[in-house]
């Protein structure tokens, strides 16, 4: 049986969660969100108090991680040694750690095998930076999402007013150049915008939009198989 493959890649808050998650569900797939699968390694090394850029003390203790995902009510949920810590990996300080631990090759090379045997056995749609270009350089279908940074920064700082926090805009705009650029720089699996990939610029689209277009790509692929 065949199964497909989606891979949707590109910066932070150009939208791929969302979209992906919209897309997965429209066409009955799973959703694979890989940013929470570092979330989770990361939030281990927090909690223990280990320094997340201390490449040998991260490797140390990977042997000891165990991360796995599971759907309740079709909501992807991430386990870390049998925790559920869906709710407690989106932390500031997780975040800011995050970039740090999915730049050490031992803790990707960990995630991607799983990534890759979870992409065998159903029909995905599976989001991060690396997915088109390290996982799933087969995927049928790949979706570079992008947003310009104005855009982007405005979207993090409606999200932060809505849930009552006090925001800066050119703040948040700094944060996010700094992150695209130590994204797009680091020596393992940088985010790259891969040849064979639907670049997807979402500034002036709406989620509805970006999900119609990306069913329009879909059935484009599944027309040339015909
Ligand atoms: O998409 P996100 O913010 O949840 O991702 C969390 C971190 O993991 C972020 O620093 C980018 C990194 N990441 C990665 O390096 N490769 C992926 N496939 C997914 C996320």
């Amino acid at each position: 049986m065949k199964y497909y493959s989606i891979a949707i890649d590109g910066p932070a808050g150009a939208g791929k969660s969302t979209i992906a998650k919209k897309f997965a569900s429209e066409l009955g797939f799973t959703y694979i969100d890989t940013g929470a699968m570092y979330r989770a390694i990361t939030l281990f090394y927090v909690e223990k108090g280990i320094d997340c850029s201390d490449e040998a003390s991260v490797c140390r203790y990977l042997s000891e991680i165990d991360v796995d995902i599971c759907y309740i009510d079709e909501a992807q949920h991430v386990l870390l040694n049998g925790a559920d810590v869906t709710g407690s990996i989106r932390t500031q300080k997780v975040s800011d750690n995050a970039s740090k631990i999915s730049a050490i090759g031992q803790v990707r090379e960990k995630l991607v095998a799983l990534q890759q045997q979870m992409a065998r056995s159903k029909n995905v749609v599976m989001d991060g930076r690396d997915i088109g270009s390290v996982v799933l350089p087969f995927a049928d279908l790949k979706i570079y999402l992008t947003a310009s940074v104005e855009v982007r920064a405005k979207r993090r700082f409606q999200e932060l007013v809505e849930k009552g926090t006090e925001a800066d805009l050119s703040t948040i705009a700094k944060e996010i150049e700094e992150r695209d650029w130590r994204d797009m720089h680091r020596e393992n699996s940088p985010l790259v915008c891969v040849e064979d990939a639907k670049v997807v610029d979402t500034s002036d689209m709406t989620i509805d939009e970006v999900t119609t277009y990306c069913m329009k790509l879909f059935d484009e692929v599944k027309g040339c198989e015909q």
